[in-house]
């Protein structure tokens, strides 16, 4: 049965959400105790981050084992336990496979560099001298997307980090392994997957360099990815599960294609663009202020050209790669409970199926850490250095790194307000942000006006009302860059979702809901009317049903 359309997920970044033995790193076991909690909050299905045998050099995404458990984070028999567990609470759970790569660890690439030829066949490897990279392509996380064996004479290729290496999908040998770990998890009573960067696997025939860029346009939504991705899915039977494709600078066309049921590939997309509009220049690593109008446009265009042709897309602001939304587009310091609902109505009430990023729920926000130190991620670390050689301070990296690095979406999971957020009882892998004190579930759970308290009634009211979860969406006042409003119709009901994206006062007028509405929800205490208009506060946001 196809329910993602009335579902919520909910992301688990495993290593910073419950530690239960002590050593600092989240664990199943540290998940299992915490189900409830989801169970509670209201969500269908986790997408827990890879928890596989790894070298952890990018937390996980470096896989040396697909099929067993890395003993950071528990054992194959917890892993059965959570499954278990999760189903009884109803809950699915959705594994994360990264296919476009694997470990340097793993064992196919080790009998590679010993020089065995079928497993040198599985990754790309070119012949080169070591002064010369076969192309200019450059890494994601910084640097050539190259790396020289001398054992080998040959170069091969990664995209991300150099421990991290791409697969070659035009060899059958390797969709059929990666098609076999599909069929061990699924046996195993997995409800779903989610697809790390899946429109990067079809590499071009030819490789060149690329003059006018750092080689993206060659290998993202390659030649082959409709055909492999449309392959893996139907020859392991899970056409019918919730599937998430995680696609890197795709194109809108691309993404109709990969999510049309008809297609038989995706459920549906992740993309970033909306993620982009406070890049300078589409430079991650210089700020500017968030550009309201794009981020607008972009979902308007996202969203209708994905309706008329049938497709669909994950909805959400936050996950493990990105800032906190709330510190990004909303004010985490004196409208910090507003606009994190606010953020959290424009999302959840879109066409599409939301996703909860862990401490989402709760407003946490930017981890705001003083120190070079305190940084862990791979690509802050690496970007910290090219900022520093291409000639900006310390002071400049280190606030550009504030706003942009990873690991603000990475720290502990804010459960109360001991010493250790109740995430673990000794120091975490990375630091806690000062304000677990007051931002955490056990505070939130009391209070009824909280965010997190919000964010269950968001989910409610999808569940609810077939014109959220299935509707068809409009968007009105496209002109207002303040404002974010649109109507979702379903079967003669209509709801009306008014979001301000800005500080200060501003009106619109009352018509827009007609003479008669049912306020469903809304982040301040009622709706405040002057003559023939309504007044918008601060980030104040509501779902209006027409009566
Ligand atoms: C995806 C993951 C990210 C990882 C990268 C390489 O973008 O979300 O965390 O570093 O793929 O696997």
């Amino acid at each position: 049965m196809n329910d993602f359309k009335n579902s919520v997920i909910y992301q688990i970044y495993t290593k910073s959400f419950q530690d239960s033995n002590g050593d600092g790193f989240g664990d199943i076991k540290g998940t299992i105790q915490r189900l409830d909690y989801l169970k509670d909050l209201g969500v269908d299905y986790i997408w827990m981050t890879p928890f596989f045998v790894s070298p952890l050099n990018d937390n996980g995404y470096d896989i040396a084992d697909y099929k067993d458990i890395d003993p950071v984070f528990g054992t194959m028999s917890e892993v059965e336990l959570l499954i278990e567990e999760a189903d009884k609470r109803g809950i699915g759970l959705m594994f994360d496979m990264v296919f476009n790569h694997t470990s340097t660890s793993h064992e196919w690439f080790q009998r590679a560099l010993n020089g065995e030829q079928k497993y040198m066949d599985y990754y790309l490897f070119k012949d080169g001298n070591p002064d010369q990279p076969p192309t200019n392509w450059q890494s994601k996380f910084g640097g050539s997307a190259w790396e020289y064996v001398p054992k080998l004479g040959k170069w091969y290729l990664h995209l991300f980090d150099k421990t991290q290496a791409d697969l070659n999908w035009d060899n059958k040998e390797v969709r059929e392994e990666l098609k076999n770990v599909i069929r061990f998890w699924k046996k195993k009573g997995v409800k779903g997957f989610r697809f790390d960067v899946v429109n990067l696997i079809s590499k071009p025939e030819v490789f060149e360099d690329d003059e006018i860029g750092d080689g993206r346009r060659y290998y993202t939504d390659g030649p082959h990815v409709h055909e492999y991705l449309h392959e893996l899915v139907t020859d392991t039977g899970i056409e019918d599960m919730v599937t998430v494709g995680e696609m890197s600078s795709t194109s809108l066309e691309n993404c109709i294609r990969y999510s049309n049921p008809n297609e038989k590939e995706l459920s549906m997309v992740f993309h970033f663009h909306h993620l982009k509009v406070d890049y300078k220049n589409g430079n991650k690593w210089e700020i500017q202020k968030p550009d309201y109008r794009q981020l607008k446009t972009l979902f308007t265009d996202w969203q209708l050209e994905l309706q008329k042709n049938g497709s669909w897309e994950a909805t959400f602001w936050c996950n493990h790669d990105q800032p906190r939304a709330v510190s990004r587009f909303g004010d985490d310091k004196k409208y910090w409970k507003e606009s994190a609902k606010m953020l959290a109505t424009c999302t959840h009430m879109l066409r599409g199926t939301p996703y909860i990023y862990q401490g989402e729920e709760l407003g946490m926000t930017n981890a705001y850490y003083q120190r070079l130190e305190q940084y862990r991620d791979v690509e802050s670390l690496n970007y910290y250095e090219i900022m520093r050689k291409n000639g900006k301070t310390d002071a400049e990296a280190m606030q550009i790194l504030g706003e942009r690095s990873r690991d603000n979406g990475r720290t502990p999971m804010q459960w109360d307000d001991t010493t250790y957020a109740g995430f673990s009882n000794t120091k975490p892998w990375i630091s806690i942000p000062d304000n677990y004190t007051y931002i955490n579930v056990k505070t939130e759970n009391s209070d009824s006006d909280s965010i997190l308290n919000y964010y269950k009634k968001l989910i409610q009211i999808r569940k609810k009302e077939r014109a959220i979860s299935e509707g068809n969406i409009t968007f009105l006042f496209h002109e207002r860059e303040d404002l974010f409003l649109y109507k979702r119709e379903f079967d003669g009901e209509t709801i009306i979702v008014i979001n301000h994206l800005r500080d200060g006062e501003t009106n619109i007028d009352a018509s827009i809901v007609g003479n008669n509405c049912q306020r469903l929800l809304g982040n301040y205490e009622d709706i405040i009317y002057n003559k023939k208009q309504i007044i918008l506060r601060p980030y104040e946001s509501m779902i209006c049903k027409v009566l």
